[in-house]
Formats: C-alpha cells, structure tokens, sequence
C-alpha cells in the first residue's frame, strides 16, 4: 500500500513508513473512475497503489449483489479515526451486510451508536474461541473477510484458521499488510523464518506438491482455488 502519487492526500494509514501509507480501501472509487478509458493516463502518473487494483478487480463483481462482509479492525487507533472503511463499503456495496470484529472496546462501542448498518463485536481476532462464538453468532458464510487488523503472525494466523470455515464456496478471505512478516515487533522476522509469508509459501507447496509429498498445511490450503498477491496483500478464494 505505498501512495508514490503527489495527487493524492489521503489519511496516513498503517505501519511502517507512515508518510507513505495509504489505506488503499478508500482510493476504490477513484480507481473505478480512472479505469474509463480518456483517465488512463491520469491513472498511471498518479500511481495508484496496487493493493486498490487487487480489492477493484476482486470486489467489482459482486458490487450489486447482496454480500456478507466482516472486516476485522475498525481503524480505532488510526489518524483519520474509526469507521472510515465503514463508509466506503457501504458506499461500494449497497447491498452489503456488514460486520466488523474490534479489539478497542471503548472505540467499538462508542462506533456501535454511531451505526445502524454494521454489526460491530469486540473481541480479540487472536482468541480462537471469541471467534469461534462469533461464528456461530453470525453464521458464517461470508462472501468476503477482511483481516486489516492488528497485523501480528499470532492474530494472522489464529484468524485465518478459524475463520476460514466461515468462508462460502467461491468466497475471498484477504489478509492486509503483509510486510509485518519482515518487521520483528509484529512477529515477523528474515524471509523464509516462521511468519504469516511463510505460511503462505507453504500452502502454495502443498496445492503444488506432488502426490506422495505429504501435505504439511491441510486445513486450509486444501480448499483454496487461488492465492492472489499484490503488494503487502493476498486474497484466498475458496473452492466453489
Ligand atoms: C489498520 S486499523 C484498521 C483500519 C480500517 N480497517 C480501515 O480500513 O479504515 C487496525 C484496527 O485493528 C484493531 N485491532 C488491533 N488489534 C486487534 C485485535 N487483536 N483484534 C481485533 N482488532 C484489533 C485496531 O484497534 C484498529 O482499529
């Protein structure tokens, strides 16, 4: 998610290079404009982070269908304040059934009054049995998850494997911010050690290997169709 356009002053998102960091949720609508042919050159001075190309062309076609949606983290400890992902999907989904998963139960309950179109829970995305009671609160079958939470190896991981089953058959499970797998406070550490990065390459092995190398990651990487990266994000698609 690096902005390297000058157009562009969007609200400081993220982690490590704070000036450079944009959450690449809200240039959605703008990326969708600039794709009509006369922008394309507007688009490509104005470097659009490539993150926003991933959720347009992963999103756009379910924008008119009716969606469930959880993202987990509401932007509480962010600059530009909480809910800001809120407005955005609401304003890209008109149909969207949305729930968010948040940490900062002060900010989650305070956003809670604030808004008659999410379903807000607190919780921690690295406690495996809040998430386990959320999903059987909710229901599952979500069509999309977005985890642009705390960004740890521990919460990645803990969130992926439990929330995975709530996943529909063709749903997209994304993970943000996958450069905390190089950043040590985050749990992540050289490349190739012990991180979310990590756990990735192994599902690509598994889905990969050939049949009598044993399988090292079933649980999920058994039922993933695709692993799509771009920059700092991939997006799981489930078998249909
Ligand atoms: C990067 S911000 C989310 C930005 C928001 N999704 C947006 O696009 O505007 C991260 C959020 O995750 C929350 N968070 C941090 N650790 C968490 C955890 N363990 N479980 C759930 N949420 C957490 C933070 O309080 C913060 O609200």
């Amino acid at each position: 998610m690096h902005a390297r356009s000058l157009l562009f002053v969007v609200p400081v998102c993220q982690l490590t290079l704070p000036s450079f960091r944009v959450n690449s949720k809200y240039i959605l609508h703008w990326h969708t404009f600039l794709n009509f042919a006369p922008m394309q050159f507007l688009k490509r001075i104005m470097l659009i982070p490539r993150s926003s190309s991933m959720y347009e062309h992963r999103l756009a076609p379910l924008r008119d269908q009716k969606i469930k949606m959880l993202e987990i983290g509401l932007g509480c400890d962010m600059g530009y304040g909480p809910g800001a992902s809120y407005y955005t999907w609401l304003e890209y989904f008109p149909h969207v059934d949305l729930y968010y998963i948040e940490y900062d139960a002060e900010c989650a309950h305070k956003w809670a009054n604030k808004t008659d179109k999410a379903t807000i829970f607190t919780g921690d995305q690295a406690d495996t049995e809040f998430l386990t009671e959320f999903m059987l609160t909710v229901g599952g079958n979500f069509d999309v998850i977005i985890d642009d939470g705390g960004h740890t190896m521990n919460q990645q991981r803990a969130s992926l494997k439990t929330l995975w089953p709530a996943i529909k058959p063709g749903g997209i499970y994304f993970i943000e911010d996958l450069a905390t797998s190089y950043i040590a406070k985050y749990g992540g550490g050289a490349i190739g050690s012990d991180t979310m990065m990590n756990d990735l390459k192994i599902m690509l092995d598994d889905i990969n290997r050939a049949p009598e190398v044993p399988i090292t990651f079933p649980k999920v990487s058994n039922q993933v169709v695709s692993f799509e990266f771009t920059q700092e994000v991939v997006a799981l698609t489930k078998f249909s």
